[in-house]
């Protein structure tokens, strides 16, 4: 039997620190809101995030995996929000072909100006996941605790 906490959606927001990271503080300055099920966690830029990361995070219990990059062409480091973009777009391919829905996975490009922005993009993934239940991997975690403690 689930209680309330295991209830509840868990969205990872993986937000690069020079753009999205600093329109979500920009979002909390200017007190707009936006989902408590997103949880984020700071990256150095988007394109430090790899298929396998993202997987495990996955695998650990989140529904859904949001990655917030700067717009294309002002990356801090090149390519790394393209390159991002690329390795997004292959693991959604790879998710579809597990039997598991691509839309939870998504990446999206706002500048550290777009507080606003990141708040819409924060609650349109939100309400995604919300539609998509919760994700079948932490039925099948669920299922593996009950196999190894009644071997
Ligand atoms: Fe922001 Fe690369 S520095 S995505």
């Amino acid at each position: 039997m689930m209680n309330d906490r295991e209830n509840a959606f868990h969205i990872v927001a993986y937000c690069c620190h020079y753009c999205a990271y600093a329109a979500a503080d920009l979002a909390g300055v200017l007190r707009l809101r936006y989902p408590a099920e997103i949880k984020i966690v700071e990256l150095p830029c988007t394109g430090r995030i790899d298929a396998r990361e993202i997987l495990l995070t996955l695998e650990h219990g989140a529904d859904g995996v949001m990655i917030a990059g700067c717009l294309e062409g002002d990356c801090h480091f090149q390519d790394g929000n393209i390159n991002a973009r690329r390795r997004i777009e292959r693991l959604k391919q790879t998710l579809s072909e597990i039997g598991m829905d691509p839309g939870r996975i998504e990446m999206y490009n706002l500048s550290s100006a777009q507080g606003n922005r990141f708040a819409e993009v924060a609650t349109e993934m939100t309400e995604r996941i919300i539609e998509l239940g919760p994700s079948p991997f932490r039925t099948m975690v669920r299922i593996e605790d009950a196999v190894e403690s009644n071997p």
